[in-house]
């Protein structure tokens, strides 16, 4: 049965984890959903896991609809949420919406993520009264990045946790029915799981959360530019792809690959008749 925003608000009442992975293609996607993970994200790190740039400023919203399409046709159950990228939806509410709405109609994404927190509340808002349920992405907004000078773990000074609650509280009450706490402290986090109402979804944030997120290529050793500390590899894809590869290169260049077995036949007849 596909699963909805309601597959959330019931995990988080029930206190059973969530779990969520990126996927930006069909096969990925139907891999995922077959191992029965309960969201896909086509996360905006698309741009550094799939395109090969060092940061998500890149992306464009014409990236996202084409991979969450892809996604969107192999995930038979898994609720699929699809990264707004940097540019927009900060921009204004009209963007916010026009944007939104392109993910859902072009790239078929049941939800939308988008960072930040009170200052992103009326986009929140505007999306969510259009019916395109949002989830929200707090503490570090790799989108920023340039404004946080660097990759840094956020919400650890007094100032900064004050901002985080505040945030949290402000995506909520604009409507989002699930928040990304990305890079805090684990009191912090689970703290904030505790007083909010909608599910928290952590990465590097610790075991409190409501449920857990990590970009697929990292979980599964096939991503190795740079391994935040958050990662757990919980398989060696990566390795095994090279493997194989090197098999097939073996094969071929000795000849043990193709044999009979891979190959079509004709008749003598015809083969007699050509030359
Ligand atoms: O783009 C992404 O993959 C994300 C996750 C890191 C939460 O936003």
């Amino acid at each position: 049965m596909k699963k909805t925003v309601t597959t959330f608000a019931k995990a988080k009442a029930e206190g059973e984890k969530i779990t969520m992975l990126t996927a930006y293609d069909y096969s990925t996607a139907k891999l995922l959903d077959e191992a029965g993970v309960d969201s896909i994200l086509v996360g905006d790190s698309l741009g550094n896991v799939m395109l090969g740039y060092e940061d998500t400023l890149s992306v464009t919203v014409e990236d996202m609809i084409h991979h969450c399409a892809a996604v969107a046709r192999g995930a038979k159950e898994a609720l699929v949420v699809c990264d707004m990228p940097f540019m927009s939806y900060q921009t204004s509410v009209y963007d916010a919406v026009v944007n939104a709405g392109r993910l859902m109609k072009e790239g078929r994404a049941q939800a939308v993520k988008l960072e930040g927190g009170v200052e992103v509340a009326d986009r929140i808002k505007a999306i969510t009264d259009c019916g395109i349920p949002v989830v929200a992405h707090i503490g570090l907004t790799p989108q920023s990045i340039n404004a946080f000078g660097g990759f840094k773990v956020q919400g650890k000074s007094e100032a900064q946790a004050k901002k985080f609650v505040e945030d949290a509280q402000a995506v909520q009450d604009a409507g989002a029915f699930a928040v990304t706490f990305e890079c805090v402290p684990e009191k912090l986090a689970t703290l904030v799981t505790k007083k909010l109402a909608i599910p928290t979804i952590g990465i590097g944030a610790g075991a409190g959360c409501d449920g857990q997120v990590l970009v697929y290529a990292d979980a599964l050793g096939m991503f190795s530019d740079f391994t935040p500390k958050f990662v757990k590899r919980f398989g060696n894809i990566g390795e095994a792809m090279k493997e194989a590869v090197r098999g097939y290169i073996t094969e071929v260049k000795d000849g043990t690959y193709p044999t009979l077995e891979h190959t079509y036949k004709i008749d003598d007849e015809v083969i007699d008749k050509l030359y």
